[in-house]
C-alpha cells in the first residue's frame, strides 16, 4: 500500500515469538480481540538483559505488510541469589521442566530461607509495520515459597506468592495471575500503545 497511512485496528494481526502456549494464553487473554498468533523464533537468547533478548526475538519475526510482531522475555529474579536466574530463567535446571526449574530453586535456596523476596519481571518488544521496536516493561514483586504449591500456569508459578497475597501463582485462576503478574502489567502498557 505506498502512499497509505497504516492504522491500527483490531483486525491487524499481531505476531507473538513464543512456542509457549501457557505465555500465548495470558498474552491472548490480555489483548482479548486483536487477532493474536505465535511464530516460532529459533534465536539464542544470549542477551545480557530481557530487553536484549526481547529485541532479538523481535527482530527475528517474519511479518507480513501490516502485522505487528511482539516478543516476552521474562524471568525470575531472587534477591537472595543476587538476581538469578534473571535472563536465565529458561535454563535454571536441566532438563529445565516447570518442576526441575521449582525443584532446584528451593534446593538453592533451602540454606538462605530468611530472605526469599523476588520479582518477576517481563519485557515486551514491539515491531511495527514500519520497523520501529519499543519496548514495556512489567514487575511483580513477591517471595518464594517454601514448597510447590498449585497446578496452573508455568515455570516457577507453583513457587511465587505475590506481595500482599496467600496464594502462588499456581493457585491461582489464569485472570488472577494475569491482573497481577509481569506480564499483565507489561501488555497493560503494550495496550496503551496500540491505541
Ligand atoms: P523466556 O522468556 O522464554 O526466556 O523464558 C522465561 C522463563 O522464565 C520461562 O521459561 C519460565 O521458566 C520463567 N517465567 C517467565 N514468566 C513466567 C511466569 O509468568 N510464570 C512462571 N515462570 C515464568
Amino acid at each position: 500500500m505506498p502512499g497509505a497511512i497504516w492504522r491500527f485496528s483490531v483486525r491487524t494481526k499481531i505476531i507473538v515469538a513464543t512456542t509457549n502456549e501457557h505465555k500465548l494464553r495470558e498474552i491472548g487473554a490480555v489483548l482479548r480481540g486483536y487477532r493474536v498468533k505465535g511464530q516460532g523464533s529459533r534465536v539464542v537468547e544470549d542477551g545480557k538483559t530481557f530487553e536484549a533478548n526481547a529485541i532479538k526475538k523481535v527482530r527475528s519475526l517474519k511479518l507480513k505488510e501490516g502485522e505487528i510482531g511482539i516478543a516476552d522475555d521474562s524471568g525470575l529474579m531472587v534477591n537472595c541469589l543476587g538476581g538469578r536466574p534473571g535472563v536465565r530463567s529458561a535454563r535454571f535446571a536441566t532438563p529445565p521442566t516447570a518442576e526441575n526449574l521449582c525443584r532446584k530453586l528451593l534446593r538453592v535456596m533451602r540454606s538462605r530461607s530468611a530472605n526469599r523476596r523476588a520479582s518477576f519481571v517481563c519485557v515486551i518488544a514491539v515491531k511495527w509495520p514500519a520497523g520501529k521496536i519499543r519496548t514495556v516493561k512489567g514487575v511483580v514483586h513477591g517471595r518464594i515459597t517454601n514448597q510447590m504449591r498449585g497446578s496452573h500456569g508455568f515455570g516457577y508459578d507453583p513457587v511465587f506468592v505475590p506481595s500482599s497475597y496467600k496464594k502462588t501463582f499456581a493457585e491461582m485462576s489464569a485472570a488472577g495471575k494475569n491482573r497481577l503478574s509481569h506480564r499483565g502489567r507489561a501488555l497493560r502498557h503494550l495496550k496503551k500503545l496500540l491505541k
